[in-house]
């Protein structure tokens, strides 16, 4: 499948000083990455069960880029030609000042390769800051949100927080925002409430993907009982509904559809019944500087000591070209071994 980045073209007569011509990132199975997915915080308010636990130990802070060190990274990516920069977390917006971060990122897209930057949130503060993200620049935004139903966004988040995120998410409407809505789907759980899920995005004009559970992180019960096959999902939302494959792709894993009742668009993340990493051109540094070349494999290389150093640029550049060597051709989940974390660290230590 091929990749298209939208908005691949450069603002018009824009100096990019940093776009520096130095060899793309092209990793030993051959592919080109040009999507930076950039954790700023490993923390959230909220607790989805099976991201992570109610006492979850979190990264020093200390050890936590700082704003400076995060554009420098920033910056690197791009002279090597990463495109797509996707703000995440944990949850970004509970980061402190993220708007000034946000503000010096958003003036990248004037000046440097970057040419989409789009964030990844769970929305209990979009309604603080949904003006701000259209401000500078973020223009599209993916929420995270597993069910529409108050009592059980209680039980699958730990937090009674369903208003604001309901508030959150029509202040991002109203602010202009492109939103698409992520729901993990779990058996048992929200699965019979997905197709409710899907008619209610669409009705707002948002685009949803739907995501497989994956095997991130140790000590969250019960995957192989709560695992839902979209392929299984997709099948159930056929006899309902005409879905049309799309060609349509934002350089993410999301394979979509048009459904022709609805006239919305809807996405398939599968990795564990629909592999996508051929197509992969991804590569993920986590708030303390930790590159991890694939989501699905342990291991990463700490960038930290480079982009802190006096010659940030090139010990950064050094790395990265190490890091490539070591990107795996795909990531380790299997159906099988649900119960067995292919990852120690969570999804939200990662980056979602
Ligand atoms: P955008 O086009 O950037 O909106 O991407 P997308 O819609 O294709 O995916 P998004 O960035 O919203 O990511 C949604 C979820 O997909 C993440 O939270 C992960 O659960 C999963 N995901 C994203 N990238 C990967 C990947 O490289 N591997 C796997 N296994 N899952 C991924
Ligand atoms: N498997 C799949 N998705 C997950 N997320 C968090 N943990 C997992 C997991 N184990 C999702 C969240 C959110 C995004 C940041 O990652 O639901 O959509
Ligand atoms: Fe927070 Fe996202 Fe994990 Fe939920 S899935 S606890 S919103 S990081």
């Amino acid at each position: 499948m091929a990749y298209n980045l939208i908005n691949t073209t450069p603002p018009q007569g824009k100096k990019t000083p940093l776009t520096t011509g130095e060899k793309p990132l092209i990793d030993s199975s051959g592919r080109t990455i040009n999507y930076l997915r950039l954790s700023v915080t490993d923390r959230c308010d909220l607790r989805c069960s099976y991201c992570m636990p109610e006492r979850m130990k979190f990264l020093p802070k200390n050890e936590v880029l700082n704003f400076e060190e995060l554009e420098r990274l920033v910056d690197v990516f791009a002279s090597r030609g990463v495109r797509k920069l996707r703000i995440t977390g944990g949850e970004p917006l509970v980061r402190k000042d993220i708007v000034k971060l946000l503000e010096k990122l958003g003036e990248k897209k004037q000046n440097s390769g970057i040419h989409e930057i789009a964030l990844t949130t769970n929305a209990t503060l979009l309604t603080k800051y949904a003006e701000d993200l259209q401000k500078f620049g973020i223009g599209r935004i993916n929420i995270s949100l597993d069910t529409l139903n108050k009592e059980m966004f209680k039980t699958l988040t730990r937090r009674d927080v369903f208003d604001d995120v309901m508030s959150g998410i029509h202040a991002a409407k109203k602010a202009g925002l492109h939103i698409k809505i992520n729901t993990v789907v779990l058996k048992d759980s929200n699965e019979k409430e997905i197709p409710e899920i899907v008619i209610w995005a669409h009705e707002n004009e948002f685009d949803i993907s739907l995501i497989e559970l994956m095997p991130m992180g140790e000590g969250m019960a019960h995957r192989s009982r709560d695992f839902s096959s979209l392929k299984d999902v997709k099948t159930r939302l056929e006899q309902q509904w005409k879905l049309t494959s799309e060609t349509f792709s934002t350089g993410g894993p999301s394979r979509y559809y048009r459904v022709k009742e609805t006239g919305g668009r809807i996405g398939f993340i599968s990795p564990l019944t629909d592999n996508f990493c051929d197509g992969c051109n991804r590569i993920r540094v986590t708030c303390t500087g930790m590159l991890h070349t694939c989501l699905g494999h342990e291991g990463g290389i700490d960038l930290k000591p480079a982009v802190r150093s006096d010659d940030w640029l090139n010990n950064t550049n050094e790395m990265l070209d190490h890091a490539l060597m070591l990107k795996p051709a795909k990531h380790n989940f299997e159906v099988s071994k649900l119960d067995t974390p292919s990852t120690q660290r969570t999804m939200s230590v990662t980056g979602g």
